[in-house]
């Protein structure tokens, strides 16, 4: 299990440009490398800020989020034709095994996290399907994001890959957040 689930009461502080200081939707993008025709999966998508930035290279994107209000906060700014809001958590996700070419995940793992959650994350991705994995670290200084304790560092977060069937294909520690991008 993971920790806290995010307040929807401060979703509108996820709307915020400066966020691209810790993700950019450049290495997002590119570190998934979708095809024109994938249909990937957003795990705790929020208001859709980084799901925006992903929706254009994709043909079907299924934001999902386990707080209808996210969703509501997402209607309000737009959503993309492409993207499809789906309420559920992600340890049960309402899609067929292997039905996902990719998922992402940005600043959420260390609320879901756990063998049930990735387990399932591994079951809707198709064999080979990459999972691109953004959060804060365990091993951040703290000068922003949940507290450091609820958070896992990159080694961390690797292992519980491993463990529900992911290849670790790169993971690295930044000052504050970690990135890893794993294949089914
Ligand atoms: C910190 S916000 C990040 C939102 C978005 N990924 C972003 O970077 O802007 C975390 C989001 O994950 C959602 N969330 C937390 N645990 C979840 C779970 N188990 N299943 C689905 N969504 C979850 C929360 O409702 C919240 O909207």
């Amino acid at each position: 299990m993971g920790f806290h689930t995010f307040d929807a009461e401060k979703a509108e502080k996820l709307e915020d440009d400066s966020r691209y200081r810790y993700v950019s939707r450049e290495e997002l993008v590119g570190s998934l490398d979708p095809s024109d025709d994938d249909v990937v999966a957003d795990l705790g998508s929020g208001t859709g800020f980084y799901t925006d930035d992903v929706a254009p290279h994709v043909e079907q994107l299924y934001a999902v989020d386990v707080q209808e209000p996210m969703h509501d906060q997402y209607r309000k700014k737009g959503v993309p034709e492409n993207v499809s809001l789906v309420t559920a958590n992600v340890a049960e996700l309402p899609f067929d095994d292997g039905e996902l070419d990719g998922a992402f995940s940005t600043m959420t793992f260390h609320e879901f996290a756990g063998e049930d959650a990735l387990a399932e994350v591994a079951r809707v991705l198709a064999d080979g399907g990459r999972l691109v994995v953004a959060d804060w670290s365990g091993k951040g200084i703290g000068e922003s994001g949940p507290p450091v304790d609820e958070r896992f560092d990159v080694d961390e977060a690797s292992e519980q890959l491993v463990d529900a069937g992911f290849t670790v294909e790169h993971g690295y520690e930044r000052p504050e957040t970690f990135f890893l991008v794993a294949r089914r």
